[in-house]
């Protein structure tokens, strides 16, 4: 019999992609083994699992029980969705040299899948999820009337400009249920601007109505927008930028600019680094690019006063963070750069 419905292997490809991205963050690798596909196309499901419904699983699950997930060690447990009624048992295995691994066994849609394992469940209403999802194609579409383009999105947020010049930036999370802890985020990180406000490093706002921060009702509920300068993109090939990929990583565990200097003198740091880091970044050779960068510093003494002053705001806004109860997720993508100064826009995840 023909399986229309049917997953493709590489569909499948492309959700492990993202898990792996995503769930890399907490430091876990994501497999899928065979029998997992196999069982996602089983007919037993009543409805075929799509690809999006995995998606939804895997983020909502991140950003709900990720860390706790995390503190598990050897030991089999299921991810559970009571609005899809998806459940995926999976084995987690620890691993200190490495990642850890969360090895998805199976996958099955069963409204009351039962289990002596532990469960992390996730849930929405229906309706929460489609009210959402009309607020934010309304939201779209008043802008794009109004003549706005979209020019970036990532997890959280979509970044809108009409002149090239500033730009808009809406919490507008995929799902509902991501709203209130990522507009609280954008309204901490507005905070910690607020007390750097004569830092280079960080954004400039920018009035939009009435405040640089606003809040506004669609529908009965609430979203965040900023108004913020326009940035640029840093070139993910450059030295520089390889660099500070570098920095957001020593940040987390040296507090002061003498212990990065010291570290990165040492020739055992960067033979450590050069052959641990690869694997989890696709910048290419972003280690001696780092290095061949790390040499050129050495006799620019301005240019090393200047990381020195980035490194110190990365600090702040690390420690920052962390007494939030937020995540350190500044990798490249959320420094931008304004000419040549590197500009840190989105560094935190809940
Ligand atoms: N000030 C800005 N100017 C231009 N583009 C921006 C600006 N801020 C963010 N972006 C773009 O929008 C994307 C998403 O913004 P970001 O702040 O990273 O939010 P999220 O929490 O959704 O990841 C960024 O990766 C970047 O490409
Ligand atoms: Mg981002």
């Amino acid at each position: 019999m023909v399986k229309i419905f049917e997953i493709t292997a590489a569909e499948l490809d492309a959700v492990e992609k993202f898990a792996d991205a995503l769930w890399g963050k907490l430091g876990i690798d994501i497999d899928f083994t065979r029998h997992f596909l196999d069982r996602v196309n089983d007919e037993r499901n009543g409805k075929p699992i799509n690809a999006a419904e995995l998606i939804r699983l895997f983020k909502k699950e991140y950003a709900e029980h990720g860390r706790n997930i995390s503190k598990l060690s050897n030991t089999e447990a299921v991810m559970k969705d009571l609005l899809t009624n998806i459940n995926l048992p999976f084995v987690y295995l620890d691993n200190n040299q490495d990642k850890d691994r969360l090895v998805a066994k199976t996958v099955m849609r069963k409204s009351d899948f039962k289990t002596s394992d532990p469960e992390f469940i996730v849930d929405d209403t229906e309706e929460d999820v489609l009210r959402h999802a009309e607020n934010r194609k309304n939201i779209a579409q008043t802008l794009k009337q109004a003549g706005y383009k979209k020019i970036g999105s990532g997890i959280d947020s979509t970044v809108w400009t009409k002149d090239g010049q500033n730009v808009i930036k809406i919490v507008m999370p995929e799902l509902s249920t991501d709203l209130k802890g990522a507009a609280g985020l954008m309204n901490d990180f507005y905070n910690f601007c607020q007390i750097h406000k004569n830092s280079p490093f960080l954004p400039k706002f920018i009035k939009f109505v009435n405040k640089e921060l606003e809040q506004f009702s669609e529908n009965g509920v609430d979203y965040v927008l900023i108004g913020m300068e326009k940035l640029q993109k840093l070139n993910q090939q450059s030295y520089e930028t390889a660099f500070y990929w570098l920095l957001t990583d020593l940040v987390t565990r040296l507090s002061s600019w003498e212990q990065i200097l010291n570290t990165l003198d040492s020739d055992k740091f960067w033979h450590n680094f050069l052959s641990t880091i690869h694997a989890s970044v696709n910048t290419d050779n972003v280690e001696e690019k780092a290095y061949v960068f790390w040499q050129k510093l050495q006799e620019d003494y301005k240019l090393i006063s200047k990381i020195q002053a980035f490194f110190e705001i990365m600090r702040a806004c690390y420690e920052f963070g962390r007494s939030k109860g937020y995540a350190w997720d500044l990798h490249t993508e959320n420094i931008m750069r304004r000419g040549r100064t590197p500009v840190i826009v989105d560094p935190w995840t809940t």
